[in-house]
């Protein structure tokens, strides 16, 4: 009898089947020791946080390590900006983001796409409280399953400005970003268009990426 994958690699599967050609995603369980993983100058750019988060920020450095390492870049430290975004080395764009159990990273050279976006959510229901601030009148989100329709939507919301924050340094709101889930397209307040795509099983995922 064949076993069915683990979570990481159901989810490994999911993330390679939606990403853009050149665009190399990964995810790993949030382990117990995971804060190990974040080089000195990591942790030390990542101010005094909750054990569960500087874990969480540990196992998403770790994936992206691995993902840098297999375009050829070894021994780079991803720091934590000031405006909490990461710090990518030159000619290298990506996107980080953790929930409660499972970290996921995106990277990429910087070509057709200048900049990328990425969140993980649990393939849960959003709570209507959380629903009624995140989704707009302007929002669509079509042939999504209508359980999980507004988790994607808050994904997106999320990846998008994760895309959109290192080109603009705009602080934007829900309210500030319209997604079309079928048409695969989100719009910032300022204009800034972003493309969108995702997978629900075994976790909701989204990728927003900037095309040049
Ligand atoms: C970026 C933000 C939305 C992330 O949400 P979160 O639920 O805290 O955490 P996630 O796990 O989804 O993502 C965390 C990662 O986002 C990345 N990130 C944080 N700020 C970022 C920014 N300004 N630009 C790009 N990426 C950013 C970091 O890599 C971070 O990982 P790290 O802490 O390990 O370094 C949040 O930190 C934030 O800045 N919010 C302010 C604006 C906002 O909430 N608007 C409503 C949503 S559109």
């Amino acid at each position: 009898m064949t076993r069915p994958p683990s979570p990481e690699a159901a989810l490994a599967e999911a993330m390679a089947a939606i990403a853009p050609r050149n665009v190399r995603t990964g995810c790993r369980l949030i382990g117990d020791a995971d804060e190990a993983h974040l080089l000195p100058e990591e942790a030390r750019s990542i101010p005094a946080r909750q054990p569960a988060m500087r874990r969480a920020s540990g196992a998403a450095r770790w994936i992206a390590h691995r993902l840098l390492a297999d375009i050829g870049i070894t021994d780079v430290a991803i720091m934590r900006a000031p405006s909490g975004a990461p710090v990518w080395p030159d000619g290298i764009i990506g996107s980080l983001a953790h929930d409660d159990d499972m970290a996921v990273a995106a990277v990429a050279p910087v070509g057709g796409i200048v900049s990328l976006g990425i969140d993980v959510e649990p393939a849960e229901p959003l709570p209507d409280d959380i629903f009624a601030i995140v989704a707009t009148g302007a929002d669509r989100t079509g042939a999504a399953d209508p359980r999980l329709a507004g988790r994607i939507l808050f994904a997106a919301k999320e990846a998008v400005y994760k895309a959109a924050y290192p080109l603009d340094r705009d602080v934007l709101g829900y309210e500030d970003i319209a997604v079309d889930l079928d048409a695969g397209r989100a719009t910032t307040k300022t204009g800034r268009m972003v493309s969108l795509a995702y997978c629900v099983v075994p976790r909701v995922v989204v990728l927003a990426f900037v095309g040049e």
